[in-house]
C-alpha cells in the first residue's frame, strides 16, 4: 500500500479520507481546521501539524480544497516536505488553468494528477463518485478506484476541464428545471405532472438531482464553478446562471434549491 497523505477533510475530503482508510492506505491527514483531521484519527489516521509535515516520505498526496486559491496556498506550504517521485492527486474543481499553476509551484520530480470528482458526498462516503483523470493516472488507479470509477480524459489539465464542463451542464440543467416548473406554474399545469414529465424527458438527470436528497454541494460552490467556466470562455447563458447562484442568503444550501430560486424568481409569480 502506498504511503499516502491526504490534504482537506471538508464535506468531500473526510469521507474520501475515510473510504482510503477503510481500504488499508496509510494515511496522514492535514486540514486547516485541526479538528477536522483529528475526527479522522479514530479511523487509524496520522494527524500532521501542517502540510509540509504531512507529505513528508508520502508516495501519493491527495489534494480535496474549495478551490484554486486554498490549492496554491497548501500548494507553497506543502512544497519544502515534497521529494522527487511523489505523484500529486489534484481532486478538487479547481479548472485547468489552475492545474497549470498548481504545476509550476510543485517541486522538480513530483507528478501531478488531476482527477477531481462527480458526485456529492453522498456518493463520496458510498465510494461511487465518477473520478475524471488528467495525466498519468495509471500509478495511482488503485487509489482513484477506491473513491469511484476512473474516467481517463487525456493529458494534465484535462479532467479538470472536463469536471467544468460537466458541473456546469449540470447546475444549468438544474436552473433549466427552475424555468420549466416556472413555465408549468404559468400554464397553471399540475406540479406533478410536471415534474413526473420532466424527470422522464431530456433533462432527466439535472431534474432528479434537482430533487435529490443525501447531496451536500452549496451554491457557494456552484457560483465558484460557473466562475472557472466563465473565466475560460464567455457564455451569456452561463453568466444568468451565475446570477442565479450567487445569492448569499442561500450560499450553505444544496445545489437542489436553485430550481426552486428560479421558478420562484419569475416575473408575476
Ligand atoms: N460538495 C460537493 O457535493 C462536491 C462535489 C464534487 C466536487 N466538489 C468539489 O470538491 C472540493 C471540496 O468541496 P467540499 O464540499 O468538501 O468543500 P468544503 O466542505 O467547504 O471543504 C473545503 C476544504 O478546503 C479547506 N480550505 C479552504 N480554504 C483553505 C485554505 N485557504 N487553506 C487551506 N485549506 C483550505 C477547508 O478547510 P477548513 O476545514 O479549515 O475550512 C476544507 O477542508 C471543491 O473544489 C468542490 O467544488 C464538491
Amino acid at each position: 500500500m502506498p504511503t499516502t497523505a491526504f490534504l482537506g477533510l471538508g464535506a468531500m475530503g473526510a469521507p474520501m479520507a475515510r473510504r482510503l482508510l477503510a481500504a488499508g492506505y496509510p494515511l496522514t491527514v492535514w486540514n486547516r481546521t485541526r479538528a477536522r483531521a483529528e475526527a479522522l484519527a479514530a479511523d487509524g489516521a496520522r494527524v500532521a501539524a501542517d502540510p509540509a509535515d504531512a507529505v513528508r516520505g508520502a508516495d501519493t498526496v491527495v489534494t480535496m480544497l474549495t478551490g484554486p486559491a486554498a490549492v496554491a496556498a497548501v500548494a507553497d506550504a506543502m512544497a519544502p516536505g515534497l521529494r522527487p517521485g511523489t505523484r500529486v492527486v489534484e481532486m478538487s474543481t479547481i479548472g485547468p488553468a489552475a492545474v497549470t499553476d498548481l504545476a509550476a509551484r510543485l517541486p522538480e520530480g513530483v507528478a501531478l494528477v488531476d482527477a477531481p470528482v462527480m458526485g456529492s458526498v453522498d456518493r463520496a462516503a458510498a465510494g461511487t463518485l465518477t473520478v475524471l483523470a488528467g495525466g498519468d493516472a495509471e500509478p495511482v488507479a488503485g487509489l482513484l478506484g477506491v473513491l469511484g470509477t476512473v474516467t481517463r480524459c487525456g493529458p494534465v489539465g484535462s479532467g479538470a476541464a472536463l469536471k467544468v464542463v460537466l458541473i456546469t451542464s449540470l447546475i444549468g440543467g438544474v436552473a433549466l428545471t427552475g424555468a420549466a416548473l416556472a413555465l408549468g406554474d404559468a400554464f397553471g399545469l399540475p406540479e406533478g405532472v410536471v415534474r413526473d414529465a420532466l424527470a422522464a424527458g431530456p433533462l432527466a438527470g439535472a431534474a432528479q438531482r434537482a430533487a435529490a436528497g443525501g447531496a451536500h454541494y452549496p451554491l457557494a460552490l456552484a457560483a465558484k464553478d460557473v466562475g472557472l467556466a466563465l473565466d475560460a470562455a464567455d457564455l451569456p447563458l452561463l453568466r444568468a446562471v451565475h446570477a442565479a447562484t450567487a445569492d448569499p442568503a442561500a450560499a450553505d444550501r444544496d445545489l437542489g434549491l436553485l430550481a426552486d430560486l428560479v421558478r420562484a424568481a419569475r416575473p408575476g409569480a
